[in-house]
This record gives structure tokens, sequence and C-alpha cells, in this order.
């Protein structure tokens, strides 16, 4: 593990090569024209910040001195509010009296709120997700526009590339412009990408400045990591925590992925949204492994090496990377942290909590080695006409 860099969230890795470690004074610096009023703290509102990225995202900002307003419909389920935000908000983000009242005064909105999940959600919850994140992401940049916020950030997906430049394993890495002609793997994608293009427009139309990431596969400590929704990092995790015997991976493992750890995500979020790039861009590592290495990666994390059982499963595409020509480009800055160290130190999150859940209840650990598939249910969409607006 390096130890050149900063150790933005206390997990040991240093290896993020930082231009500016407080990059909110920084820029605040730099942008005059765009600094609140003289005694007073850029006023940020995090979508979704009750969320996995969001958090963290919150997190940062308030330690480099913003007024940082978290919303969500659900709490964060390991730190309590104040340990990441000024205020948080229990509201559904759907509803557009909600988006105003929680970005209100806001100068920067990050959008974050997502129904979301990997390939064990995506797929199965397609028309609920589509409601939801529609919903989500048109009112969350109408608020912001009648608030008057001058920046907003939406968190993208590589899911928008189309899928038939993802077929090989082979992958020689997605660069921006091959979003288009659209073609995205699922209903997920699609509505990333039609959200992209709502928020741009509203760039060119309104004086609201725009900025967007591409996210590849995120992971690391507080993420997801049980129930279906998990991504493959926390999944292989899991299971290299509970496994005895052999390891599933669903399909036959030779699908490739880029994955990127949550500190080289949350400098690299914040690093966009105060920066001149206007372009959607990757945010993502350029490390591809296919998912048969990755669970040999991940058992080596426990001192496992057990044999490989390729199991039916959701597939999603078969490669998968990004390129980083343009983040490079624009931010002179790439993630770098290795999915060696990342996954090392998820792993050891992953164990901590599987012992805190063996402490305090009977636990079932056989369940842990295998994964999933969310079932669609319509208790959000039915719950809309009921509580939605606080
Ligand atoms: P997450 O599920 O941990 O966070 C999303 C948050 O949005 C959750 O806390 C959820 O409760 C909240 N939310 C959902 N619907 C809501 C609603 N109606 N009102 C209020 N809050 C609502 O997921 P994450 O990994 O932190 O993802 C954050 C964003 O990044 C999402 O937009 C996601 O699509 C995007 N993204 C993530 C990844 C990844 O690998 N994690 C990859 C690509 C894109
Ligand atoms: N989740 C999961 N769980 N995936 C597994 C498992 C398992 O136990 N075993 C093998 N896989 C395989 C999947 O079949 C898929 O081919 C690959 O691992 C990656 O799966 P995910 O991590 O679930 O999703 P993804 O990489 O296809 O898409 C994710 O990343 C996108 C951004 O890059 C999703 O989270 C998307 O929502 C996100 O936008």
């Amino acid at each position: 593990m390096s130890t050149n860099g900063v150790d933005l969230n206390g997990h040991g890795i240093k290896n993020t090569p930082y231009l500016s470690e407080n990059q909110s004074q920084a820029f605040l610096a730099a942008h005059a024209d765009e600094a609140p009023p003289a005694g007073k703290k850029l006023k940020v509102c995090v979508g979704g910040g009750g969320g996995f990225i969001g958090s963290y995202i919150a997190k940062r900002l308030m330690a480099e001195g913003c007024y940082v307003v978290a919303a969500d419909w659900k709490e964060n389920e390991f730190m309590k509010p104040q340990e990441f935000c000024h205020e948080f908000h229990n509201f559904d983000l759907r509803i557009l009296e909600n988006c105003k009242k929680v970005t209100d005064g806001c100068h920067h909105v990050y959008n974050l709120a997502a129904d979301m999940g990997g390939m064990g959600f995506i797929l199965s919850n397609q028309s609920v997700l589509l409601y939801n994140n529609t919903m989500i992401s048109f009112n969350m940049l109408e608020a912001a526009r009648q608030n008057g916020a001058k920046r907003f950030f939406y968190s993208s997906t590589a899911c928008v590339y189309n899928e038939d430049l993802q077929k090989d394993p082979e992958n020689p890495g997605l660069a921006e412009h091959m979003a288009w002609p659209a073609k995205p793997q699922d209903g997920y994608g699609l509505e990333k990408l039609y959200a992209e293009e709502m928020a741009l427009a509203y760039a060119q139309d309104f004086p609201l400045k725009v900025r967007v990431a591409r996210y590849h596969n995120v992971y690391g400590p507080r993420g997801t990591w049980k129930g279906g929704r998990e991504k493959v990092p926390a999944a292989f995790c899991r299971k290299a925590c509970a496994s005895e015997t052999e390891f599933e991976v669903w399909g036959d493992g030779k699908q490739t992925r880029s994955f990127m750890f949550i500190d080289d995500c949350v400098h690299g979020s914040i690093k966009l949204m105060y920066s001149d790039c206007g372009i959607p861009l990757n945010l993502g590592t350029d490390e591809m492994i296919d998912m048969n290495a990755f669970a040999k990666l991940a058992m080596g994390t426990r001192g496992k090496d057990l044999p490989i059982k390729n199991v039916p499963g959701p597939l999603g595409v078969m490669g998968r990377n990004s390129d980083n020509t343009m983040i490079k480009e624009k931010l002179g800055w790439a993630p770098s942290i290795s999915i060696k160290d990342g996954m090392q130190v998820t792993c050891d999150w992953i164990h901590d909590q599987i012992q805190q859940e063996a402490a305090t209840a009977s636990q079932d650990l056989a369940k842990y080695g295998t994964s999933e598939v969310v079932v669609q249910k319509t208790d959000t969409l039915d719950a809309l006409d009921r509580k939605s607006v606080v």
C-alpha cells in the first residue's frame, strides 16, 4: 500500500495524488464571484445523503468547511446525521415540493439519490426504478433551478454506454462519446442517460453549471453488502468471509469490470463539481478484472483459495472498463486506488459487520455464501398517494 498522499477517510489508503486536500476552500479562493457573502459558508444540498456515496460526499464537504444539508428517505445505517451533515431531512425526493425545501438557499446541489443496486436489483426492478429515479432526477434539478443554485452535480453511471460495445470481456475502455448512439443495456442506464441530457439542457438554458460523473462500480466500507442490492465487490467480500467449501460466482466468471474505491469517488466527484468541465466524465479506474480472478482476489483478503462454482445469475454486460483519457485531460487526475488495496479494506469492514451481527443475534453464515435477486415490489409507488409530501 502506497504511503503518498492523504488518507481521506481514515481507511489507511494514501495513494490518491491530491492536488488540493481541501478542495472546497481552494474553490472558494479561486471563484470569488461564486462565493457566499463574507462570514457565510457555502451551503450544499446532498440528495441521497443517507446512502453510501452521498454520505461520504456530505461528510467530506462538511470537513472542508461547507454547510451541508443531507436529504434521503432513509437514515444512514452506519453514521448518525451529525457525523456527516448539519441538517438531515427524511424526505421523499420524488416530490418537487420536498426537493425545493431541501435545496432552499443552497449554492450547490449534489444529486446522489436513486433507487439503486447491482445486477441482483437493477434487472428485476426496471419499472419501479424507472419511475422513482426519473421523478427524483427531474425534481431535484428543477428545485435547484427554482432556488437559484449555482452548480448541480449529477451521479450518472457507466450503464449509459451502448451495450453493443460491451459484448467482449476484453473491453479496451469506454470513452465518453460512446454513449451515443444510445443503446444502454437496461432501463436504469437509459433513465440515467436521459437525466444527463436534461441536466445538460438546463445548463444551456439557465444560469446553472452542471457537472456529470459516470461512475464505474463504486465500493468500500459502509456500502450495501447484503440483501440483494449489493454489487459484486461487497458480495464477494461477504462470500469470502462466509464461504467454507466453494465460492459462488454468477455466470461463467469471464465477464469483466473495473472498480473504484470510495475515496477516489469522493475526491473525483468534488473535484469535478468545482471544475470547469461541463461535459459528462467517466469516473472510474481502468484496472479491469474478470469475475473469476476478482473472486480469487476477494478470497485472498481472508487467506482463502476455495474452488469457484459458477452458477446462473443476472449478468449485465460481458465487458466494461473506463477510458480515462478525458478525465486526465479535464481534471489532470484520475482514480488510482488499486483493487487489491480497496478490497482488503472493504473485506475487513464486512468481516467486522458479520462479527457484530453474530454477537447480537444467531446467524446463518451459510446464507452469506450466496447472493439474492430482489423481487420487484410496488410499495414505493403505492406510497406516493399516501405519505410522500412531508
Ligand atoms: P445508495 O443506494 O447507497 O444511495 C442512494 C440513496 O438514495 C439511498 O440512501 C436511498 O435511500 C436514496 N433514495 C432513493 N430513493 C429516494 C427517494 N425517493 N427520496 C429520497 N431518497 C431516496 O447508492 P450509492 O451507491 O450511494 O449511489 C449514489 C448514486 O450514484 C446513485 O445515483 C447511483 O445511481 C449512482 N451510481 C452509483 C454506482 C455505484 O457503483 N455505487 C455506480 C453508478 C452510479
Ligand atoms: N452483484 C453481484 N453479486 N454480482 C455478481 C455476483 C454476486 O454474487 N457474482 C458474480 N457477479 C457478476 C454479475 O453477474 C456481473 O456480471 C458482475 O459481477 C458485476 O455485477 P454488479 O457489481 O452487480 O453490477 P455491474 O457492474 O454490472 O453494474 C454496477 O455498476 C454500474 C456502474 O459501473 C451496478 O451497480 C450499476 O447500478 C452501476 O451503474
